[in-house]
């Protein structure tokens, strides 16, 4: 008798792409993560100041561009000349922010599944989610898989599902809140994603019992990442596109 090893087939979501070994949120972190066997990314869009959509995960350019202060503050003009790859690595110099409309093109020719994050840093979040809609509309078919679009923000969320009723959306926890369901019911949310901080097997039964997935954030480690699978996480977010691959090692 022998034992076939299965690989499980969990569902890993790659963090701002292959981020712990590419610049987060560029089109060479995306490619990695599907060299690398993701088969989902998850990214960060924000607005410029004059409304065109990117993908960036500060309020601030500083720590991941040689550019400096508010990316809402900055024109998709500034934007399109920042060097997005430099800070991390002299390899990857002269890779630029994306804009959504660049992503969006390339994940649909390299067939990934994606979860859009939208990060609100102002009051202009029709002008972001109307434009979030317009870009998968433009660059999204049928045949690829459906799009899961989350947010921190409620008003984001609340606008999402006006401007798209049957969109899956996720509710983004980073703090337990009591009305996490009578606000996932509201927004008729698809799934709940929690940080990794406030998992208990409890919360994942609950929402679990209202028919909707459970995701968590960010898992880096694949003892803990383990440990959700077993508790019943459905999803894991993960900088390390090849975490499960570590599964029977340990
Ligand atoms: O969507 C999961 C995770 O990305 C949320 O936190 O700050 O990494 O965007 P953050
Ligand atoms: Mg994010």
């Amino acid at each position: 008798m022998f034992k076939t090893q299965i690989t499980p087939t969990y569902w890993l979501i790659a963090h701002r792409g292959a981020s712990a070994f590419a610049p987060e949120n560029t089109l060479p972190s995306m490619r990695l993560a599907k060299q690398m066997g993701a088969q989902w990314v998850e990214f960060d869009v924000v607005l410029s100041k004059d409304g065109e959509l990117f993908i960036f995960h500060d309020e601030k350019l500083d720590r991941t561009s040689n550019g400096k202060g508010l990316i809402a503050k900055a024109s998709a003009a500034e934007l399109k000349q920042l060097d997005a790859g430099r800070w991390y690595a002299t390899e990857y110099q002269h890779t630029p922010i994306p804009t959504l409309s660049i992503m969006l093109a390339y994940l649909a020719e390299i067939k990934m599944g994606m979860n859009l994050e939208i990060k609100p840093a102002d009051d202009r979040i029709e002008l972001l989610v109307d434009g979030i809609f317009s870009a998968i509309e433009k660059h999204w078919s049928n045949e690829l898989p459906i799009p899961l679009i989350s947010s921190f923000s409620i008003e984001a969320l609340r606008y999402a599902r006006v401007r798209n009723p049957s969109a899956r959306l996720g509710l983004l926890l980073h703090e337990w809140r009591d009305d996490w369901q009578k606000l996932a019911d509201e927004l008729n949310c698809y799934s709940v994603h929690l940080n990794k901080q406030i998992v208990t097997k409890e919360r994942v039964n609950a929402i679990h019992n209202t028919d909707r997935k459970v995701l968590c954030y960010t898992v880096n480690d694949i003892v803990q990442a383990k440990h959700l699978f077993e508790i019943g996480m459905d999803g894991i977010f993960s900088d390390y596109p090849n975490l499960l691959e570590k599964w029977h090692g340990i």
